[in-house]
């Protein structure tokens, strides 16, 4: 059987092993790490932990009690100017509640033995309920162009392609969100 429940600390081996697979991406920029671009790495997940304004989603198998899939997000502000590259203020500020924020994903994985049954596909409907929560009524993802499967799997569920260009590398991603 499966549950889904919130990552907590002792996950924290699980979320950074996945997001060093880089599962889903064609450029890499994180294999073959210093140690310490493993340990800045490790703070920079850990704070999906410990903070406020993110959090973490996980899958388990309750019989082995190993966690199988994983949705990590973040609350983030459309009129916030951030120190890496975003793109948020392209997008429409009518699009966005009052107060400008809204959730962003930050990783989405699924065991590649799990794949296909509907486990992505719960997790982002899990995920519409924690922004609910939050008193957030926007989510924001975005996946390479080369990502078709990803791209309908959002459009499934509801997502919107609002752009479609490169983002902080040459890389065309395409942005898609979903109004709550
Ligand atoms: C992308 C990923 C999260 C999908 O997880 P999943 O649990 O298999 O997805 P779901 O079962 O919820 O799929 C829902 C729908 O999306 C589409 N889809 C998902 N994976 C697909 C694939 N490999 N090929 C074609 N369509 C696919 C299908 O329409 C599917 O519905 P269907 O199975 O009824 O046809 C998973 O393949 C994965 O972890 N990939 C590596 C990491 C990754 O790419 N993450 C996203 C980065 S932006």
């Amino acid at each position: 059987m499966l549950k889904i429940r919130n990552a907590v600390r002792t996950d924290l081996e699980f979320l950074v092993r996945i997001d060093l697979k880089n599962d889903g991406y064609t450029v890499s920029n994180k294999l073959d790490l210093t140690d310490s671009e493993k340990k800045d790495h490790c703070k920079k997940i850990e704070r999906f932990l410990t903070e406020r304004d993110r959090g973490a989603i996980l899958m388990e198998d309750t019989g082995s009690h190993n966690p199988i899939a994983m949705i990590m997000y973040s609350i983030a502000n459309r009129d916030t100017t951030y120190p890496w590259k975003t793109i948020y203020s392209e997008l429409d500020r009518a699009l966005f509640q009052s107060d400008g924020r809204f959730m962003e994903i930050f990783q989405l994985w699924v065991h590649p033995d799990y794949r296909r049954l509907g486990l992505a596909t719960k997790l982002k409907l899990k995920l519409e309920e924690e922004a609910r929560n939050r008193h957030v009524d926007l989510i924001y993802t975005h996946t390479e162009q080369s990502n078709h499967h990803v791209i309908e799997l959002n459009k499934k569920i509801g997502y919107e392609e609002v752009r479609r260009g490169s983002i902080w590398d040459d890389v065309i991603r395409v942005s898609l969100i979903k109004k709550l």
